[in-house]
């Protein structure tokens, strides 16, 4: 598999809190792919960005007693910042309050308002903030609770603006069975498939009358741009020009916006559709959902400031198979530290390091191919926990050949067994490096810095 580029994409998050471990996911997720892609001579382009319109955020704001603008213009400087500490490597950040998002947004609204794909009509329903989205009263629990957001949805009662959505169910299908647009993984692609054959799909509400912190609707200013609308257009504001994606990222919560929504978005106005979107899980906490009231909401950069980035960024990706849900809990976040960590890879390199000061051997760089094959092959399939398996696999043998081996008793019977088995060690340990970098830019680094001097510092220091 070669990519020439490789376009890749993250939601763009609400704007209303600082970035959490949730969001830090997806994103580096997406900085570990486009790393990847780059060390295999990629041109990749990496987006991201900030949704900053609609109630919920706007709600935010007047909680702070900010006005939204200024508001939102401090969570981007909270997000940049947070994504530099986790060494994420963006090339573009969408902000949907910028002028040429705006008026993006506002010549594709007008466009399939003037190709007949839109209508006014009455809507009463019922709306969950949190979601931003209209819910059936059979998608919500006793008390019209939202199960998501666990708040009340409200009935809202409007004139507004619809998409003839229900006109792309029979495409849609088509598309799904030709994938044209691939929908990953398997099981999610399932679950779009059964929805488009079952449900008819409804014609989608496109305008709010009462929200006023969104993209004014142009042929009439009383109204405003539904905000998932105008989100979702950020993935070809934000593009330079390169659409369509090579792959999109998000998590289940909002599949449905993607894999339905966005695409009739596309025909209806004859872009092309993204190659790929790829469903990973839902992060939870100890077992629970992450919220502000439940007091459980992870902070990646506190973690990164006790355990450093690396760290975190390798749990995340080993722990849980990505496309399935996990969980994090320090505990097992400090159980991986230790012995996968300052153990397996950190000793590892302290002991190869302090042989080779000791017996003094040089060493010369080769690159097993067979091993690459499978990394790569599980890299292409966004496998990472099966990558970091195979590379842990390379550790765990090379401390056992030091153990078994036993070096130190070498020196005199076999010197020349000795300075082979050492350079084996060191050139593993080069391999290591370079297959680690797309998850842990800073370790690869360091290791690489290490085999160049003399110097001998501890990868991951032990804690307590
Ligand atoms: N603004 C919309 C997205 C618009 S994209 C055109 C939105 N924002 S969000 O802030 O709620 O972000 C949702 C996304 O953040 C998820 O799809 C996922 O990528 C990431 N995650 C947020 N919480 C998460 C977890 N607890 N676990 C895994 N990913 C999570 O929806």
């Amino acid at each position: 598999m070669d990519y020439g580029r490789f376009f890749i994409t993250t939601p763009i998050y609400y704007a209303n809190d600082k970035p959490h471990i949730g969001s830090a996911y997806t994103t580096i997720a997406a900085d570990i792919i486009s790393r990847y892609w780059q060390k295999r001579g990629s041109e990749v382009f990496f987006l991201t960005g900030l949704d900053e319109h609609g109630t919920k955020v706007a709600q935010a704001a007047q909680k702070q007693k900010q006005n939204p603008q200024a508001f939102v213009d401090e969570m981007v400087t909270s997000y940049k910042a947070a994504w530099s500490v986790l060494n994420i490597q963006y090339d573009n950040f969408v902000r949907t309050t910028d002028k040429y998002h705006v008026d993006f947004v506002q010549k594709f609204i007008q466009k399939l308002y003037d190709n007949g794909e839109i209508y006014k009509d009455k809507y009463s329903g019922l709306y969950c903030i949190g979601c931003e989205e209209y819910k059936l009263p059979e998608e919500l629990g006793r008390g019209l609770i939202c199960p998501l957001h666990k708040t009340k949805c409200q009935m809202v009662e409007e004139d507004i603006y619809f998409f003839r959505l229900s006109k792309y169910q029979k495409q849609l299908i088509e598309i799904m069975q030709s994938k044209k647009m691939i929908i990953e993984p398997e099981s999610r692609w399932n679950e779009v498939f059964r929805f488009l054959s079952k449900e008819p799909l409804k014609d989608l509400a496109i305008t709010r009358s009462k929200v006023e912190w969104g993209i004014p609707v142009p042929w009439d200013k009383e109204q405003t741009i539904y905000v998932w609308v105008d989100a979702l257009l950020n993935y070809i504001t934000g593009s330079r020009g390169l659409w369509p994606p090579t792959l999109q990222l998000m998590a289940k919560d909002i599949f449905r916006f993607h894999a339905i929504i966005w695409p009739a978005m596309l025909l209806a106005t004859g872009y092309e559709l993204p190659e790929k979107i790829f469903i990973h899980g839902f992060m939870t906490v100890n077992g629970q959902k992450m919220s502000k009231s439940l007091g459980n909401v992870i902070d990646p950069i506190e973690i990164s400031k006790v355990y450093g980035v690396d760290a975190l960024r390798y749990f995340l990706f080993r722990e849980v198979p990505f496309g399935q849900d996990g969980d994090f809990s320090i505990d097992r976040f400090e159980r991986r530290y230790r012995s996968d960590l300052a153990n397996d890879l950190g000793n590892l390199l302290q002991r190869i390091m302090t042989m080779r000061e000791k017996y003094q051997i040089d060493w010369e760089y080769r690159v097993s191919k067979k091993i690459f094959h499978e990394i790569n092959k599980a890299m292409e399939n966004l496998e990472f926990s099966n990558a970091l398996n195979m590379i842990w696999a390379i550790i765990t043998e090379a401390n056992q050949r030091i153990d078994m081996e036993r070096p130190w008793d070498l020196t005199k019977s076999n010197p020349q067994k000795l300075k082979t088995l050492i350079s084996g060690l060191l050139e593993a340990l080069s391999e290591i490096a370079n297959l680690i970098e797309p998850f842990m830019p800073d370790t690869a680094r360091k290791m690489i810095g290490q085999l160049k001097t003399d110097k001998i510092e501890p990868l991951f220091p032990r804690k307590k």
